[in-house]
């Protein structure tokens, strides 16, 4: 076996494509210790700056005197807390859908849901640019499963129209792109859903927390409710700084996901200390509304400054700011420059993305200051001009 690995291994580091870990010694945070130094970041999924919040570390501690620290079971076995309950019912009513229901992670909500709802004879129709997890579970359910050309209404539309009349049809979106930060015509995709008699489900992970007046994400940025967007799913460790995910939807939904989802079913329940930590995060969404509007306040600052810099910034309003730029060794040459001057920011490259757009994926947070971003681009011109 391990010659075997070797040689894949090899190949890897032959394509420029071999990932390292580096090896964390702070809490997350706008800055870092790793490996040994101190390093300003922007590329964690933090966007709130709530995973080192006080008061989700006193709800988790709080918890874990009273809960102790282990799920212990699945959730349809002994493992389902009253904390657990009582997050399944806030997610619920911040999103306004009847019920929603907690999975361990984002991966394992997006396998669980689209092949519960989805099997053979039955048609998906994934953007192509959405996250691994929506591909990886289109592939995995056994229907037929078709990528559209990225946000291409008039693409999707073609191939709704060709599809036979038999079977269930599901569109599943990233309601913002993970690497591009660019948002779905969420609003056009639930008026062809309803044209086509297609079940439209929305990935929220970089929106829920951040987006809509209230944190409640892309569906209440856009004002769809439960029967425009029936399935929405959304994470818990990005904007809300815990860990986790949730489904959100009809009472149907819900119960059919804890008869056939194969990941909620089959795996041991979040700690409740978890699930009480991502309680204080729904509470500080409204009692701290201020991270979202400075975080808003962050991406126009950043923005603005970087077209005047004539940066190679993509289209996107979103906390995920990507300069685009295309080839893979330039993308890692320019990570490596800005960390020379203090400044973590990942190169993504392929195949997280096609090839040809490699690229640094900046994220902002509301844990960052005005400036903290002039210091980003003042390396970036630096990087960039040498
Ligand atoms: C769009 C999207 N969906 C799902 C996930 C998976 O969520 P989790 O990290 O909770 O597994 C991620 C990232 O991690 C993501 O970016």
């Amino acid at each position: 076996m391990n010659e075997v690995l070797q040689r894949r291994l090899a190949e890897r580091r032959l394509q420029s494509r071999y990932r390292r870990r580096r090896v964390l010694e702070s809490a997350q945070g706008p800055r870092l210790q790793v490996d040994g130094r101190d390093l300003l970041q922007f590329c964690s999924n933090d966007y709130l700056g709530l995973a080192n919040h006080p008061k989700l570390i006193a709800a988790m501690q709080g918890t874990a005197a009273q809960f102790g620290v282990g799920g212990g079971a699945s959730h349809l076995v002994c493992g389902h807390s009253e904390l657990h309950h009582q997050l399944e019912e806030r997610l619920a009513k911040i999103t306004g859908r009847e019920r929603a229901l907690l999975f361990s992670t984002g991966y394992m909500a997006n396998l669980g849901t689209v092949t519960a709802l989805m099997g053979k004879g039955d048609h998906i129709l994934e953007d192509r640019l959405n996250h691994a997890s929506l591909l990886d579970a289109g592939l995995l359910s056994g229907a037929r499963f078709q990528r559209f050309q990225h946000n291409d209404m008039a693409d999707l539309e073609r191939r709704l129209q060709k599809l036979p009349a038999d079977g269930n049809r599901l569109i599943v979106v990233d309601a913002v792109f993970s690497m591009d930060g660019d948002m779905a015509p969420l609003p056009a995709l639930a008026a062809l859903a309803q044209k086509y008699n297609a079940w439209l489900m929305a990935d929220d992970a970089h929106g829920f927390g951040v987006l809509g007046e209230n944190g409640a994400g892309s569906a209440e940025f856009f004002d769809l409710g439960q029967q425009q967007l029936p399935v929405l799913m959304g994470t818990l460790g990005k904007g809300l700084g815990s860990f986790g995910a949730f489904v959100a939807g009809s009472d149907e939904l819900i119960e059919a996901l804890i008869q056939f989802a194969r990941p909620y079913i089959y795996t041991t329940a979040m700690p409740p200390a978890v699930a009480a930590a991502t309680i204080a995060a729904l509470d500080l969404l409204v009692d701290e509304p201020w991270r979202r509007s400075h975080l808003q306040e962050l991406i126009r600052y950043f923005r603005d400054k970087a077209i005047a810099l004539a940066l190679p910034v993509m289209a996107s309003n979103t906390a995920i700011q990507p300069l685009l730029i295309g080839d893979e060794l330039a993308a890692m040459a320019l990570s490596s420059a800005l960390e020379q001057r203090g400044i973590l920011v990942s190169a993504i490259r392929p195949p997280t993305v096609p090839v040809g757009s490699s690229r640094l994926r900046i994220t902002l947070s509301a844990g960052h200051s005005k400036a903290d971003i002039d210091c980003l681009l003042a390396a970036l011109v630096e990087a960039l001009a040498a």
